[in-house]
């Protein structure tokens, strides 16, 4: 049941079609370029709910690994600086890795991901993001695989959050963030 107080922007079902979705585009290309094993890099929190879905219907053999970042100073409010909280747990070096993110806004967590990822020369680099909102954007990233496009909302739900609340519901729905 959808908490009374959300608009549902996109339902369990919409998202669970979408993710199976790019889960066959991923395998297929990465098959495509010869590539047997993908390093998943999740980015914590949002990514988390999303890399687990996606991870599962991979038809290629993957691992797992997590990177945290901060972009928010506060529940509302951009910072403009991207903090590395959490770095991976082994090296990148000569590894197919796929960033996993939840949602590109500024796009600035992206690009300072990117940016400190390819330094560390992996054999190859892309990027899968859920949910991207343009008419927000302020840094062109690199987007390789992409969910949905959606209006500038502040979006909850699927492991997006508004003050640390609505991250597991199973949809995505809009808050009225309070300003
Ligand atoms: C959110 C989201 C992205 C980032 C996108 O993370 O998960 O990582 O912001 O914003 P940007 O494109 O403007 O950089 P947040 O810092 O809120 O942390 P969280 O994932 O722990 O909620």
């Amino acid at each position: 049941m959808p908490t009374p107080e959300l608009e549902v922007l996109l339902s369990e079902e919409t998202i669970r079609e979408r993710v199976a979705e790019l889960a066959i585009q991923i395998s297929h290309d990465y098959k495509a370029e010869g590539v047997d094993d993908v390093y998943m890099l999740g980015v914590l929190r949002g990514a988390f709910i999303f890399l687990a879905d996606l991870s599962r219907r991979l038809t290629l053999p993957r691992r797992v690994d997590f990177i945290a970042l901060s972009s928010y100073e506060d529940a509302s409010t951009t910072s403009g600086a991207v903090r590395l909280v959490l770095d991976v747990r082994a090296p990148l070096r000569g590894k197919h890795v796929l960033i996993v993110e939840d949602i590109v806004d500024s796009g600035k967590t992206l690009d300072y991901l990117l940016k400190i990822l390819a330094a560390r020369e992996p054999a190859s680099l892309k990027t899968c993001v859920l949910l991207h909102k343009p008419e927000r954007l302020e840094v062109p990233t690199r987007i390789d695989y992409l969910g949905f496009t959606i209006p500038d909302k502040w979006v909850v739900g699927y492991g997006l959050d508004y003050t640390d609340r609505y991250r597991t519901l199973p949809y995505i729905g809009v808050v009225q963030p309070e300003r």
